[in-house]
């Protein structure tokens, strides 16, 4: 049944994981977790709080106390930390530079895949986005997609996301310089790092639409 679905989506930033994860929420009527966001709300903490990604300890801490609600809107769902929306704040450039060297912490991993895996067991289906998500958070999912394309066309997404949103952006080429970096990030790190799962579905979306990508992942939930 549809509804008791289990989906994990990876692949790195701004291949369109968020959206379709999104889109594909609604259309099955499942339960939709942004992993994240859970990373950023992290860092927008230990950024608040001046804690350093080197002070491991620290962070773990932070971690471990951090309650991290979301809430669903009619047009988007809402961060909460403790109880203040941080929805808006988690998306800042600062955050975004700083995120990868918070989540490459193992305790921290441990913590946050935990609680993942607990909202996963409280709901009957789920989509799930992120980098661990079929190789660790639910490596039974029933179906896993690795989403990707290429660093140009990523950054082409994201300059024209941030114009649409009224949002201050970086030039074209230092969106591309900085999707580069976080990529390595992600792909190097030792602890969970973002890789295709042996039975994931590959779609390199670099030539697709939103659309295309979603009647895509429709065709392979309707041979599950
Ligand atoms: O939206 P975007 O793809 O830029 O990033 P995101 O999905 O909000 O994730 C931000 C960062 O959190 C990533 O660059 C990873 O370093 C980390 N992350 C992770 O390590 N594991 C996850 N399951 C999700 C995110
Ligand atoms: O979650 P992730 O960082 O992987 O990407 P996203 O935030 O869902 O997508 C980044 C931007 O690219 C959004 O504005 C999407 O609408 C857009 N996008 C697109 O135009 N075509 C696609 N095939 C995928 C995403």
């Amino acid at each position: 049944k549809s509804e008791d679905l289990q989906i994990a989506i990876d692949g790195p930033s701004a291949s369109g994981k968020s959206t379709i994860a999104k889109r594909l929420a609604e259309r099955l009527a499942i339960v939709y977790l942004d992993t994240g966001a859970m990373y950023r709300a992290l860092t927008w903490a230990a950024l608040k709080e001046e804690i350093d990604a080197n002070n491991e300890k620290a962070v773990t801490e932070l971690a471990s106390a951090l309650k991290i609600h979301f809430e669903a809107d009619d047009s988007k769902q809402q961060v909460f930390v403790d109880n203040e929306n941080v929805t808006n704040a988690i998306r800042r450039d600062e955050i975004t530079r700083a995120v990868s060297a918070y989540s490459a912490i193992k305790t921290v991993r441990d913590i946050m895949v935990d609680k993942q895996r607990l909202i996963a067991k409280q709901t009957t289906g789920i989509v799930m986005d992120g980098r661990d998500i079929g190789t660790v958070v639910l490596p039974d999912a029933d179906l896993k997609i690795y989403l990707t394309a290429t660093p140009q066309a990523r950054a082409r997404r994201r300059y024209a996301e941030n114009n649409e949103k009224g949002y201050s952006t970086e030039s074209l080429a230092t969106l591309e310089k900085d999707i580069k970096a976080r990529d390595n990030y992600d792909m190097q790190r030792e602890q969970s790092p973002l890789k295709q799962a042996s039975d994931a579905i590959v779609i390199d979306s670099s030539d697709m639409d939103l659309n295309a990508v979603e009647n895509r992942i429709i065709e392979e939930i309707e041979k599950l």
